[in-house]
């Protein structure tokens, strides 16, 4: 079992509970005042709307974590969903809410990794990945099985944290740690750990910038791929989380430990201090060639 499967086998129950709800995603605020759960279907119908769904499609969900998002399509887009996931939990707990909203002839969830999903060519309309992909370490792998599984002119649509910024800002970065008296070597030690914090609240891997999306996207057969940055609409996502974690913070530390706790406090500020600059969030869409 890789880390991102044991991260979202131990964390699924807890996050949906106490930290972020069943979308296990950010939120799109279009009012400062909105809630989180308004903000995440925003972002749902938002990625929604870019996948120009038609009743009927065969939709394959990437990363579909506890379902939300497939069970939405497949009732009110009249999509068939696919949701693939390599959290057992998190299947398992798609497939129990699908029993129970009566879904279960328009949406099912397999376990499958998104890099080799092993499904039939050819055989979906849309690709819909709601972030997830900042998970999936090979992005080449990534894209290439999204573009095989997809008919001709299918249309990928997804969205996600990632890089956003330039060299130049990251450069800027390190060097404000070294006039307040680091070492350049101190400094960069200092973002590996940073990043290392983020990895252990957030189970990816490595983020990415977007511009690598891009290019695996490009590399794999799509075309007209169009980059939307909406860091500065997800942003207030972070104040949520970090609020929600400090409300149920009892509750977090008996189910994830007090270690987690605190990695999640400061993942959350790390990722707060450069958002924008270094981190961000994208949604991309891409077609298929023919
Ligand atoms: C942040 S959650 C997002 C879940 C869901 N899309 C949502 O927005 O509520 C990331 C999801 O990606 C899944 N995942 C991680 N690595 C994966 C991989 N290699 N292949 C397929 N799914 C993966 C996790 O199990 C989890 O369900």
């Amino acid at each position: 079992m890789n880390r991102a499967e044991r991260h979202y086998d131990e964390v699924t129950h807890a996050w949906a509970q106490w930290v972020m709800g069943e979308d296990l995603h950010f939120g799109l605020f279009h009012e400062p005042s909105d809630s989180l759960a308004t903000a995440t279907l925003a972002l749902t119908q938002h990625l929604r709307e870019k996948a120009e769904l038609s009743p009927g499609d065969e939709v394959l969900d990437v990363g579909c974590g506890i379902g939300t998002a497939a069970l939405y399509l497949a009732r009110e887009a009249e999509c068939r969903v696919t949701g693939i996931s390599t959290s057992r939990v998190g299947l398992g707990e798609a497939e129990r809410r699908a029993r129970e909203a009566g879904l279960e002839g328009r949406a099912r969830f397999v376990l499958a990794d998104a890099m080799d999903n092993r499904l039939p060519a050819e055989s979906f309309d849309r690709v819909f990945s709601l972030e997830s992909t900042h998970l999936m370490p090979d992005k080449q792998a990534l894209f290439s099985e999204c573009a095989r599984v997809l008919r001709p002119n299918g249309r990928l649509a997804l969205c996600d944290v990632c890089l956003v910024g330039s060299m130049e800002s990251e450069q800027g970065a390190l060097m404000r740690y070294v006039l307040l008296g680091h070492s350049a070597a101190e400094a960069a030690r200092m973002r590996e750990a940073a990043f290392e914090t983020m990895h252990r609240a957030f189970g990816s891997t490595k983020m990415t910038h977007y511009r690598q999306y891009v290019e695996a996207a490009e590399d794999s057969g799509f075309v007209d791929i169009e980059i939307e940055d909406v860091s500065r609409q997800v942003e207030p996502t972070l104040e949520h989380w970090g609020l929600n974690a400090k409300e149920h913070a009892e509750e977090i530390e008996a189910a994830l430990g007090p270690e987690y706790l605190q990695d999640l406090y400061s993942a959350l500020r790390d990722m707060s201090f450069g958002w924008g600059r270094f981190g961000g969030y994208i949604v991309m869409t891409a077609r298929r060639a023919p």
